[in-house]
């Protein structure tokens, strides 16, 4: 019997945008037949200043039983997609945090030969996602990984316009997340399935 496709989805978001791009990717990888784990980094704001912010409160309280990602949880993945929100034009501090834990792993050679793909979010349309997805890059190469970026390889793409990664924004936290970044996360997700199962059936 075939072995199902690891896939492991690791975000940060604060106020939610970023975590809704994650749920779709998860939700695609596993209707594509994946085995998928969804995991959430710590947050690093203090307590009150999460909760003095509505819509930050919120998605902590509505992420609340997605589990924190592990260094094992990289480990075991064939695939890794990792999300974060565009702060300053580069990845936040939360998302940063974990990648510095992955050190001894990387010193293993455990990160290397999977694949690993970016999604973001911006407040604005030209507020850094790229500079963002392409910061993500810098890790995945670090780590020997195989980066899978989406491209324009299917029309949903000409929609969203990032071939680096899903990228939404959110137009100052007024826009959620609507059908143009779910249709492309979906292609994301269904690319790096699809691809990850062609890598590990030509490697095992
Ligand atoms: C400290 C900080 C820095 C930010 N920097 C940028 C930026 O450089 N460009 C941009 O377009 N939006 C920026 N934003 C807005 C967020 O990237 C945007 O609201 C994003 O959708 C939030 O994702 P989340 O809802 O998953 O937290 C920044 C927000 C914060 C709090």
């Amino acid at each position: 019997m075939e072995t199902a496709v690891k896939v492991t989805v690791v975000y940060y978001s604060a106020t939610g945008h970023v975590a809704d791009i994650a749920r779709e990717i998860a939700v695609t990888a596993e209707k594509a037949g994946a085995e998928v784990r969804l995991r959430r980094v710590a947050e690093l704001a203090p307590r009150e200043v999460v909760e003095s912010q509505p819509a930050w409160a919120a998605n902590a309280a509505a992420t609340a039983d997605i589990p924190l990602a592990t260094v094992e949880d990289v480990v075991w993945a064939d695939a890794v997609v990792m999300g974060s929100p565009t702060r300053f034009g580069n990845v936040a501090a939360q998302l940063k945090q974990f990648l510095d834990t992955l050190g001894g792993a990387w010193q293993r050679g455990e990160l290397a030969d999977k694949i690993y793909s970016g999604f973001t979010s911006t407040g604005s349309a030209h507020g850094g996602n790229e500079s963002t997805l392409l910061a993500l890059m810098h890790s995945f190469h670090h780590f020997g990984g195989i980066v899978v970026a989406p491209g324009f390889t299917h029309p949903d793409k000409f929609a969203d316009g990032n071939p680096y990664g899903t990228a939404h924004h959110d137009g100052g936290g007024a826009v959620p997340v609507g059908d143009v970044t779910r249709n492309a996360a979906r292609v994301q997700a269904e690319r790096v399935v699809r691809l990850a199962g062609a890598l590990t059936a030509a490697t095992s």
